[in-house]
């Protein structure tokens, strides 16, 4: 395994600035969701590091759940817009206020194909929270009602989002020189 400082353009958002803004968005959602019914759904796998330290920043009570899917079609680093669910929840939405986990949000496909299939299961409320938004590569019109950062079109990894699957427990969000490494189209 190839050591990443090897392909590290940089450091797009260092640990720092990750667990401040966590820690707002927290408080934010703590306050919003204060006498309700929260359910936090992560979208495996790229949403595990920031779910649990958004649980962290919670003072609410909330429950949590997982769910999987994949997308195929046109190739790594692009959603066709076809999503499979591969692990479905364990519980029932129905009637509760869920919030919807995610590590980045990019074409949108994924996150539009969730919600639409969720909001079929009757939840009381539907809401998305992600750390990333590639807002730049967006093609589907998705609600981002909770925003950790806005970020340039670029290949990123770390804190959950892999290289090739790798590289998911670094603590800051890096960005991979393209001169350095073969990024799959
Ligand atoms: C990433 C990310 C989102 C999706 C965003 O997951 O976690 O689920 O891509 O892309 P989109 O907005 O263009 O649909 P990925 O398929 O890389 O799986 P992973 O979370 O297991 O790494």
């Amino acid at each position: 395994m190839q050591d990443y400082h090897e392909f590290l353009e940089g450091v797009l958002i260092d640990e720092e600035a990750l667990q401040n803004r966590i820690r707002e968005l927290g408080q934010e959602i703590s306050r919003d969701y204060q006498d309700k019914d929260l359910l936090l759904i992560c979208i495996l796998r790229g949403g595990v590091m920031f779910l649990t330290d958004l649980m962290r920043s919670l003072t609410v009570p909330h429950t949590i759940d997982f769910m999987a899917v994949s997308s195929y079609g046109v190739g790594v680093r692009q959603s066709s817009g076809q999503v499979r669910i591969t692990l479905d929840l364990n519980t029932s939405i129905e009637g509760r206020d869920v919030l919807l986990v995610e590590d980045i949000i990019d074409s949108g496909k994924t996150i539009a194909y969730v919600l639409d299939m969720l909001r079929t299961r009757r939840p009381r409320s539907l809401q998305v929270c992600a750390l990333l938004d590639k807002a730049e590569r967006r093609e589907a019109d998705v609600p981002i009602h909770y925003r950790g950062f806005t970020i340039p079109n670029k290949f990123v990894f770390g804190y959950g989002l892999d290289l090739d699957e790798y590289y998911r427990n670094l603590p800051f969000i890096g960005v991979v020189d393209p001169n350095r490494v073969v990024i799959p189209e």
